[in-house]
């Protein structure tokens, strides 16, 4: 992939052109990506950008890599979405989860929220170059506090989804450097036992779901019955912990009962 992006050829031309020698300025730039590559920094940070469901995402220092783990919830989303609904992504990093979803959905808007502002600006460039900027309205804050006051005529969501910061704070530097040294801290860190934000959105999200909406949170592997546990406490019906393609638990959802 590397060498690909270093000298702007496709996996078929890099195949196809296998016995062209390399002149000095693409020798220099392979040589630069791989120093890099052997000093820790993950392929896509390198390249700027990164694949997921299917679409290439813009990064940069604030923006977490999207994981193929969160494709699930993007798989989850689109089964529960209504036709012409509406879903709320909170910590949107890339923007990667609305993006797909509005990509996939043309009858479907969509908000976003993040406390970065510089993940916003990525956000806003995937979204342009995505097609979906004009459905995707993006809000800079905490969790829900940029939605203003809960009100009659404040706007209801069918799914309010997050894949929010789930980190030990402890665990933190004994992660591998890829994810340690290049993945921004405020979306690694959930506190010290990795489970902060999951009170916070499942409280909130029941002031902004419709009735009959659903909440989706991904988790880390061990926090199924925990987050089950919160959504639970917050009067969330049908509680399930999904499992992602490795059979990892990955995604709880709840069903908001209604008023
Ligand atoms: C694990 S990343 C997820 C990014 C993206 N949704 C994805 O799946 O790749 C968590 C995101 O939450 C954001 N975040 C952390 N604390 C926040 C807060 N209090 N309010 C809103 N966003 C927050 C971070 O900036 C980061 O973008």
């Amino acid at each position: 992939m590397l060498v690909g992006w270093a000298l702007q050829l496709s996996p078929l031309q890099l195949a196809t052109r296998e016995r062209e020698s390399i002149a000095q300025p693409g020798l220099d730039r392979v040589t630069a990506a791989m120093e890099r590559r052997l000093g820790g920094e993950p392929v896509g940070r390198i390249m700027g950008e990164r694949e997921f469901y299917g679409l290439g995402f813009h990064l940069n220092a604030a923006t977490l890599e999207p994981r193929p783990d969160t494709e699930l919830l993007v798989d989850l989303a689109l089964d529960l979405l209504p036709r012409g609904g509406r879903l709320l992504d909170l910590g949107t990093g890339t923007g990667c989860i609305p993006i797909a979803v509005l990509h996939a959905r043309p009858d479907a808007l969509a908000a976003a929220i993040d406390l970065s502002e510089k993940a916003m600006e990525a956000a806003q460039l995937n979204a342009e170059r995505h097609g979906v900027a004009e459905r995707l309205e993006l809000l800079l804050g905490s969790w829900f506090e940029p939605l203003g006051v809960v009100g009659p005529a404040a706007p209801q969501f069918n799914l309010v989804v997050s894949n929010p910061p789930y980190i030990e704070t402890s665990e933190i530097a004994s992660l591998e450097r890829e994810v340690r040294e290049h993945d921004p801290i405020l979306a690694l860190d959930g506190g010290p036992d990795g489970l902060g934000p999951y009170p916070i959105i499942a409280a909130g999200a029941r002031n902004w779901l419709g009735p009959g909406g659903w909440l989706l949170l991904e988790i880390g592997s061990t926090q199924g019955a925990a987050v089950a546990t919160v959504l639970a406490q917050e009067g969330y019906a049908k509680i399930t912990i999904h499992k992602d393609l490795r059979g990892l638990d990955r995604v709880v959802s709840g069903h908001h009962p209604g008023q």
